[in-house]
């Protein structure tokens, strides 16, 4: 099973990269592939329907379909801002919707996390977050994980301090893996 993973934040000490790497290393220990990104990889303009018509979608969302199709799922880890998704994360969204000759985003497996300094963890924003992946095809996993108190949850390490909480990721993670691998069977 191989997984493309990234967090949707450019910020140097962002909770959300601690998160997705801890979320890496859990994979990794389940014998999981993993393609763990850097966002900054797929940098885009704002989105324009005059580039679009005259030259199509820009290499940072190019580049995000051609790691989307070498791998089974993709798991982003997204801050929350204002209660939605980061513009940058909805921008890259839009212009990957307007590949062509089918919709990029169509039967995709996604998993959602979620990390915040705030008590909420973030968890709205990923509500918010379903709806442009759902409406292109996506299927979004039910199950998210949001993380709260985020800047004074982590190890050293990058281990969680809290022990249950980190078992409850690691469960959710193997429940995704678990449900890619019937889908393949
Ligand atoms: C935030 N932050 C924030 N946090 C939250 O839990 N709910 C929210 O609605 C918002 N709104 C918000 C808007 C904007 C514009 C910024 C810049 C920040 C705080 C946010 O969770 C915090 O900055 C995190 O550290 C961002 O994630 P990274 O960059 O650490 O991964």
């Amino acid at each position: 099973m191989k997984l493309m993973m990234l967090a949707a934040s450019l910020r140097k000490d962002s909770c959300n990269i601690k998160l997705i790497k801890l979320a890496a290393k859990l994979l990794l220990e389940q014998g999981a592939h993993v393609d763990l990104l850097d966002f900054s990889v797929f940098d885009v303009p704002l989105y324009n329907g005059d580039t679009d018509a005259a030259t199509g979608l820009p290499t940072g969302a190019l580049r995000f379909i051609h790691h989307m199709d070498k791998t089974d799922g993709l798991i982003i880890s997204s801050p929350e801002y204002n209660f939605s998704m980061p513009g940058t994360l909805k921008n890259l969204i839009d212009w990957i919707s307007r590949g062509k000759p089918e919709q990029p985003w169509k039967g995709r497996q996604i998993y959602l996390m979620s990390a915040s300094p705030a008590l909420v963890g973030g968890n709205r924003g990923l509500w918010n977050t379903r709806i442009p992946l759902e409406s292109c095809g996506a299927f979004v996993y039910p199950d998210m994980f949001s993380l709260a108190s985020a800047y004074t949850a982590f190890k050293e390490n990058g281990d969680l301090n809290d022990a249950n909480l980190q078992q409850r990721l690691d469960t959710t993670l193997q429940n995704f893996i678990n449900y890619l691998q019937k889908l393949k069977a």
